[in-house]
């Protein structure tokens, strides 16, 4: 009975970590605000470590006091001293441990603070040439491009070096926008927009969370933040801009058709295409896409087949609907979806 329980739990953990992980590119591991990629994680991370430091160093001169007066009281017990001289001493170690290096400690760290939040409070208001909305959604963050007409959904694109500007805001409740290896979370709340920048000092691609509670599926609505180089940005903005690319094959044709004459086309934008529904992410380049259903999965032809044939499982509570399609619609419209590059 004992072993029968254990391998169910045992089962259940797997099943739990193969869906609660998935399969995101940008890997498995928790991202680290003190592995600092961003200018501006790198001054809060640097921050940590001087407090840390500060700290560290204080707590081990204040047990170096303790330790020592302990031996002194034993020795001196053994030797008898007037006790004028005892309350002399008692009030200089007040003042001195209690009062003057307090202060200087503390208004130490204070400027270091102080500093650090006046640097990123300046860069803030400056931003960058590139605007970026970003929309918090049960449970998936719209990314759009204002000046650049760009839109897409769970992947923000920079380039490396550059500031990006940030608009954050959210269609229902509240959620968070963090991507802890670039910058500090900015709360997307409904009819308020928070502002502040992004920017990499290092190609790759970054995960971001949503750092407030916000429902069922809130610690699966994550982003990948694709820093490029200047050349490649520049590609990627060209292609972006751009209507769907025409279905090239037979399969992707029915795809399309299929996608434009089922209740897919309510929700979703695929630009030059009939389909122009604004509830559910913009596909016009899903394909391009490295991750998809909120970024917790791999933009692969057979996750986006499980996301689309039983949204409910991946992701219970989560608004896509099930369209009834059959093997050979599904197959197409994975087809089609995967061209869309
Ligand atoms: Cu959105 Cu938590």
């Amino acid at each position: 009975m004992k072993r029968r329980s254990a391998g169910v739990v045992a089962s259940v953990l797997c099943a739990g970590l193969a869906v609660g992980c998935g399969d995101s590119p940008a890997g498995r591991s928790t991202p680290s605000l003190l592995d600092a990629k961003g200018e501006d994680a790198r001054v809060v991370s640097t921050e940590f470590w001087i407090q840390l430091a500060a700290v560290g160093l204080v707590f081990a001169l204040v047990a170096a006091i303790l330790v020592a007066s302990f031996v002194r009281e034993r020795r001196r017990a053994s030797e008898e001293a007037s006790p004028h001289a005892h309350h002399a001493e008692g009030v200089a170690w007040v003042i001195v441990g209690g009062i003057a290096l307090p202060v200087v400690v503390l208004s130490a760290l204070f400027f270091v603070y102080v500093h650090d939040i006046a640097r990123l409070s300046s860069q803030e208001d400056r931003g960058g040439p590139i605007v970026v909305d970003v929309i918090g959604h049960r449970w998936w963050w719209e990314i759009r491009y204002p000046k650049l007409r760009i839109a897409t959904a769970n992947q923000l694109v920079l380039p490396v070096g550059g500031r990006v500007a940030l608009r954050v805001t959210s269609k229902d409740v509240i959620h968070s926008f963090w991507v802890p290896q670039l910058r500090r979370k900015i709360d997307a709340i409904p009819g308020s927009i928070g502002s502040g920048w992004i920017s990499a000092q290092q190609a790759g691609i970054y995960r971001g969370v949503c750092s407030e509670f916000c429902g069922l599926q809130h610690a699966r609505m994550q982003l990948l933040v694709q820093a490029m180089p200047q050349a490649r940005f520049a590609e990627w903005v060209r292609n972006a801009q751009r209507a769907a690319p025409q279905p090239s094959t037979a399969s992707e044709r029915a795809g399309r058709d299929v996608f434009t004459h089922n209740a897919c086309a309510t929700c979703h934008t695929i630009r030059g295409t009939t389909a122009g529904g604004n509830f559910g992410p913009d596909l016009t380049h899903v394909g391009s896409r490295p991750a998809i259903a909120g970024a917790v999965l791999a933009n692969t032809p057979g996750n986006m087949g499980g996301w689309i044939a039983d949204p409910q499982h991946v992701k219970p509570g989560a608004e896509m609907p099930a369209v009834p399609l059959n093997g050979t619609q599904l197959r197409d419209v994975i087809a089609y979806l995967e061209s869309l590059r």
